[in-house]
């Protein structure tokens, strides 16, 4: 059974440790993250994307997601990742999706307090988790002048407000992550993030957590981080995967014969990924 990511947060929370939420985007990628984390005994957020769900049909994608969390005896959500439209949240809620991810991180605050809590209002009536975002993700820029951070950045006072107004379960800040690589190490608000913990008791979000060293992770973890999502990095040693063994053997034309090693890889990553969070063995 699909779980909420209620249960799975407040557990992290208490034991200090992260739930990893993996973006992936077919059968072959769901499964190489969910067999990760039954091997290591790790509860596991699957997430999708608007433009993930469009490709694979969200009542595919779910009922997959769905299979792996009666498969297997670990806690498996099915997130719906930086969703936007209120429509497509509820569609995929009543496919059986029990959390969500509303983005409305780009509008005014206001705005975005309107369009979140209308979301939450509709999906606490089905016991779906929902998670906010305030402050902006990416265009991570070292020499960032604090009143270019405080616009960009996630205010704690802003976020208390934020979480109370709205009813979010769990809160996605903006501490100097990027979605995708980076091209010189980051360094994150580490105080920010604290000063945050301080005045907002629900879960925290990490995104864009492909390129950032394990250590920073760690500490970000330590300082109330319980989900961190992953994408750039399972994607990228998948296709790298693939090409090499395409491009060794250009007459194969056998897809268990090409996504079989590439899934290898990506599971190696997935395990890497779930050891970082310290979510092994919490399920
Ligand atoms: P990365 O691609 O940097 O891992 O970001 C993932 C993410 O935040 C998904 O919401
Ligand atoms: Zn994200
Ligand atoms: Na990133």
């Amino acid at each position: 059974m699909l779980v909420s990511t209620k249960q799975l947060l407040l557990d992290a929370q208490k034991g200090k440790y992260a739930v990893p939420a993996f973006n992936v985007h077919n059968m072959e990628t769901i499964q190489t993250v969910v067999e990760a984390a039954a091997e290591l005994r790790s509860p596991i957020i699957v997430a999708a994307t608007p433009g993930t769900m469009k490709y694979a049909g969200p009542e595919f994608f779910i009922k997959i997601v769905e299979v792996c969390s009666n498969k297997y005896d670990i806690p498996i959500a099915m997130h719906l990742d930086h969703h936007e439209s209120f429509d497509d949240i509820a569609h995929a809620i009543q496919l059986g999706s029990k959390s969500a991810m509303i983005d409305a991180s780009h509008y005014d605050l206001e705005e975005n307090i309107r369009r979140v809590k209308e979301v939450v209002d509709y999906a606490h009536r089905y016991d779906v988790t929902v998670e906010g975002e305030l402050g902006v993700l990416g265009g991570q820029e070292d020499d960032l002048i604090r009143d270019a951070k405080d616009s960009k950045y996630t205010n704690p006072a802003q976020a208390k407000e934020y979480v109370e107004k709205t009813g979010i379960d769990s809160l996605a800040v903006a501490i100097g992550t990027a979605h995708g690589m980076y091209k010189e190490e980051p360094k994150l608000d580490f105080d920010r993030l604290a000063e945050i913990r301080a005045v907002v008791d629900i879960p925290l979000v990490l995104h864009g957590a492909s390129g950032l060293p394990a250590e920073q992770v760690k500490k970000a973890i330590e300082l109330g981080i319980t989900k961190v999502n992953i994408a750039t990095e399972l994607k990228m040693p998948f296709a790298a995967k693939l090409r090499e063994v395409l491009n060794a053997n250009p007459e194969e034309s056998d897809p268990r014969k090409y996504f079989g090693p590439a899934k290898e890889v990506m599971k190696k990553v997935a395990m890497e990924k779930i050891l970082m969070c310290g979510s092994n063995g919490k399920a």
